[in-house]
């Protein structure tokens, strides 16, 4: 089986203790990212943070950045979220109007570029650009909140996506978010992802950090 790493999401974090936060991710083997959650207001009906929030956590940790643009046509504002540590930037299909513009426009500033798709998107939407790609976020709850139930068909559009990939012998790493905990995440991971975004699960436990040891015990220690 591939490495499977966390990304867990600062979403549900009290935003008076970032810093804090990033330690209680520190440290741990299963935790290979921290994930970014944008929302614009417009493409979701929610609004969290942006680029002064990502730039002010540049370097206050060594895990890589993961960021997730929930924001209608995302081309405007790719080159805020580059910071040292940026590893992907993933925008979503559904809100961007020349996607494989995009997906190069990120790749430009030496960053690794993500597709995201909505619970109703299908895996097809990318066909022709798969080969482009370094991320597939297979979205498993419709994207605004945390806190959300998972949404079982996420499990096909795993399967099919990680199927392509093989088929094609491509490399690109394939994520799921949204409604994951201890519980539900054996199945994400046997679908094909390997990287999982947990938000709630872990930062609404009545012991996060009991909660992330748990979940290195689960991935094996986080083997390589
Ligand atoms: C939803 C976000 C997710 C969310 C995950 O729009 O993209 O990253 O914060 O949180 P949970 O794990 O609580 O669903
Ligand atoms: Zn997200």
């Amino acid at each position: 089986m591939a490495t499977v790493k966390l990304s867990p999401s600062i979403l549900s974090a009290d935003f008076a203790n970032l810093g804090e936060t990033l330690r209680l991710f520190e440290g741990h083997p299963s935790v290979g990212y921290i994930h970014f959650d944008i929302m614009d207001g417009d493409f979701v009906p929610n609004i969290s943070f942006g680029a002064p929030l990502v730039k002010s956590l540049a370097g206050k940790t060594g895990l890589p950045f993961d960021v997730h643009m929930m924001v209608t046509e995302p081309a405007r504002y790719i080159e805020d979220y580059v910071v040292s540590g940026t590893e992907f930037i993933v925008v979503h299909e559904e809100a961007t109007f020349h996607l494989e513009r995009t997906l190069r426009q990120i790749k430009s500033f030496g960053v690794k570029n993500g597709v995201a798709l909505n619970p109703a998107t299908p895996p097809e939407s990318l066909d022709y650009i798969l080969d482009a790609v370094d991320q597939v976020l297979v979205m498993s709850v419709n994207p605004g909140f945390g806190g959300q139930a998972f949404i079982p068909s996420s499990l096909d559009k795993l399967r099919t996506l990680a199927k392509l990939r093989d088929e094609r012998g491509l490399m690109f790493k394939l994520a799921v978010d949204g409604g994951i905990d201890r519980e539900n995440i054996k199945d994400v991971i046997d679908a094909g992802a390997d990287i999982v975004i947990v938000g709630s699960s872990i930062l609404r436990a009545e012991d996060p950090e009991a909660e992330l040891l748990a979940y290195d015990e689960l991935l094996g220690g986080g083997q390589e």
